[in-house]
């Protein structure tokens, strides 16, 4: 089937298995900070954002993609909050493995959309959906709180 959408600001046409999923999809053109993780829903690692909210794309098929807006972290670079979110996550050391660092970015992009100045329940909220394998939820979470304050230096 024929599907048009948008990704990261670019239009894009073109013919797919309806039944492939979109992390696959996204994968195959290059679009490598969407990361395969479980595949069943559960660890976020391939969030996306889709109308801008949070979506594990490994549930999304290529089917239900016609008309949406999808953004992944490359169609974030060089914005100026990118540029705030990163410089938070290296001073507070909230990355290790860096798996779960596109999921967590997107996450809080979204959140910060919707809510610029959103209190640590409505960080924990849109974090929890993403399991970090490196146990680091602390440092985000101190991370994410002072780009919602407004304390970083980028
Ligand atoms: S790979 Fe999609 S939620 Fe785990
Ligand atoms: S930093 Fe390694 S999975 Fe989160």
């Amino acid at each position: 089937m024929r599907v048009a959408f948008q990704l990261n600001g670019k239009p894009v046409e073109t013919e797919v298995e309806p039944g492939m999923n979109v992390l696959e999809f996204l994968r195959s053109l290059g679009v490598f900070s969407v990361k395969h993780g479980c595949d069943h829903g559960e660890c976020g690692s391939c969030t996306v954002l889709v109308d801008d909210k949070p979506q594990n794309a490994c549930l999304m098929l290529m089917g239900t993609l016609d008309g949406e807006r999808i953004e992944t972290l490359e169609g974030l670079n060089a914005r100026r909050r990118m540029e705030l979110m990163q410089a938070a996550f290296l001073d507070e050391g909230a990355i290790q493995c860096g798996y779960c660092t596109p999921a967590m970015l997107l996450a809080l992009e979204s959140l910060l959309r919707a809510n610029p100045k959103p209190d640590e329940a409505a960080i924990r909220e849109v974090f929890s959906g993403i399991y970090c394998r490196c146990t680091g939820y602390v440092k985000p979470m101190v991370a994410a709180k002072k780009v919602a304050l407004g304390e970083v230096d980028g």
